[in-house]
């Protein structure tokens, strides 16, 4: 509907243009709002305002010029005049009405789809050398919803998990796993079922012991160079890091799989290649022996430059070097119109000056858009970043066992007679939509309070409130499941049907936004007010007990919709619906 008000209105500065009452050549941005109070209508726009200086004339004449020039629509009932020259629009009920029974019939509930475009997502990306650790959560959760979102609008996404599978690092680890094959044969496999202490024991050994520091070094010289053994060794660690990182996505319901790994080793071979291209456009500069890029736009506070490292004098590479060959095949090979990288805000400062660099050395197609989508820090109750009691990383597995656990007592205390196995399947849901959702429904931006007991309730934009929102909507059906629709309409008559009709018929503009910032944030929000603009509407009108049957059937058709729009909101949040619970 928002698009539709956009269109009618630049028809009307067409006219006007063609009227020379505005430049022809003159390009108007039209924003169209919802308005908060319905006495002013469904939409208002500001555009009189915004073009008074080019059209020389006072805002309110022009808006009546604005409106005077707008096509006849049958969805539109009324257009006003505000204030210093606001434009209102009231939208026909029945207009309305007919939309929602259109969204209904449709399996896109009538979201208007976009032109389709390819659009790269790199997200979770953990380093593999160390377990997944809560740090992670965001990123995998928050980046998988905006993939499904992408999807459900029928872009293309390539999800890209650009796991840190590279490194100095990675000589310690061989080393290591080395020393413990020759001494306990197979057995080596096993301590890697828990690689954050592998990592530590592979350190302390590190720190201790100048041969065992060597060897490390000597491993990843060998690596980098191809060698088959320490590529067969590498191989294996990996393998059992990932098939970790796995299970994680399994319990989370992330749709990522083996297919998307595409790990900074991935770019290896091209790294050679970033520096000599670097290189012939003059971008390089040395210092202190290392291969560095100044750039301009990227001072310290002191106004000292702040370069890019890409080679270091060691002759290794680094991070941003990989992020370089990454965006050129994000560009050349996958042909993205869009890149979004969903890693913490505290990158933020290496992801501008890499973007700014593969602009400036034609890395990246000019109209390929690349976007940070940053997160805040999951902090614990004390504020602090989240850690366990002794002050260790939190493991995301047992974070994520510990809310199944507390999400099991909650189901419990409300079904006492519910038997065990239906307990813990509804618990395993709660547990884990309740972890998600408390992370997505947060501005990615700012930082967050993990909270169990937060997440858990019922009351609030929480995970539990919203799936029992759903269970009461889905439980109208299966009283009514004799009554035949097929017939039925929607009619729009009391405010409160008004006021729910008019929140689903929100829900294509809603994603829009969430997938053009990547903010799931929008879309909980909107779910929690659809999920009260229906508990309001089921309140003040009767379904079952309507007074007439084409009332009953119009509600129930209504609840219907909203049902599906809560299944599908949750289904690209990556939630899981029940039945009861
Ligand atoms: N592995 C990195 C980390 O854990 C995140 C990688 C994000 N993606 C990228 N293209 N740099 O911090």
């Amino acid at each position: 509907m928002k698009s539709h008000i956009q269109s009618l209105l630049e028809q009307a500065i067409n006219t006007l243009k063609q009227q020379a009452i505005i430049p022809a050549d003159f390009e108007a941005r039209i924003q169209v709002d919802r308005t908060k109070d319905k006495t002013h209508g469904d939409f208002a726009t500001n555009l009189a305002m915004m073009l008074t200086k080019v059209a020389r004339k006072n805002p309110r004449e022009l808006a009546q010029l604005i409106i005077d020039s707008l096509p006849q629509d049958s969805q539109v009932s009324k257009v006003e005049i505000a204030g210093p020259g606001f434009i209102n629009f009231f939208i026909d009920e029945s207009a309305l009405a007919n939309q929602l029974m259109a969204a209904l019939k449709d399996e896109h509930l009538g979201v208007v789809l976009p032109t389709p475009q390819t659009v790269v997502v790199d997200y979770s990306s953990p380093n593999l050398a160390k377990e997944m650790h809560v740090g992670h959560l965001r990123s995998t959760i928050i980046g998988d919803s905006v993939v499904r979102a992408l999807e459900f609008q029928g872009h293309k996404v390539i999800r890209q998990n650009h796991v840190g599978d590279w490194g100095t690092q990675f000589g310690m680890l061989l080393a290591y796993m080395e020393e413990l094959r020759a001494k306990n044969g197979e057995q080596a496999q096993m301590e890697l079922s828990d690689l954050e202490s592998f990592y530590r024991a592979a350190k302390v050994r590190f720190d201790e012991s100048e041969e065992f520091a060597t060897r490390a070094r000597k491993l990843v010289v060998e690596l980098q160079s191809g060698d088959a053994y320490c590529n067969k060794l590498w191989q294996e660690f990996n393998d059992i890091s990932l098939s970790h990182c796995h299970d994680v996505y399994a319990r989370l319901g992330v749709s990522l799989t083996r297919a998307d790994v595409r790990g900074e080793s991935a770019y290896n071979d091209d790294l050679a290649q970033v520096v000599l291209d670097l290189d012939t456009q003059g971008l390089l500069a040395e210092s202190n022996g290392a291969k560095v890029v100044f750039q301009e736009e990227f001072k310290t506070k002191e106004g000292e430059p702040l370069p890019v490292i890409i080679q270091k004098a060691d002759g290794g590479y680094l991070y941003a070097t990989s992020d370089m060959a990454a965006m050129r095949y994000r560009s050349n090979v996958l042909n993205a119109d869009r890149a979004l990288y969903f890693v913490d805000l505290r990158q933020g400062l290496h992801f501008q000056q890499v973007f700014n660099l593969a602009r400036k050395a034609k890395f990246v197609k000019p109209e390929m858009s690349l976007e940070h989508m940053g997160f805040g820090t999951m902090n614990g109750e004390d504020g602090r970043p989240f850690k366990t009691r002794s002050g260790g990383v939190v493991k995301l597995v047992d974070l994520l066992s510990e809310a199944e656990t507390r999400a099991l007592e909650l189901v419990r205390s409300k079904n006492p007679d519910m038997d065990q196995q239906e307990l813990e399947q509804i618990a395993k849901v709660v547990g884990i939509s309740s972890v998600k959702y408390a992370d997505l429904s947060k501005n990615r931006a700012s930082d967050y309070i993990f909270s169990f007991e937060q997440m858990l309730s019922f009351e609030g934009n929480t995970a539990p409130y919203l799936l029992y929102a759903y269970t009461r909507v889905a439980g109208i059906f299966k009283r009514a499941a004799d009554i035949d629709l097929s017939d039925a309409s929607i009619k729009l008559e009391h405010d409160k049907e008004k006021e729910l009709g008019s929140k689903l018929a929100q829900f294509g503009e809603v994603l829009n936004r969430m997938v053009a910032k990547g903010q799931p944030h929008a879309l909980c929000g909107y779910l929690f007010e659809l999920a009260g603009a229906f508990s309001s509407f089921y309140e003040a009108c009767p379904v079952l007990a309507a007074d007439s049957e084409a009332e009953k059937k119009s509600r129930l058709l209504l609840s219907q919709l909203t049902a599906k729009t809560l299944k599908q909101g949750l289904d690209l949040l990556g939630i899981e619906t029940l039945e009861r619970m």
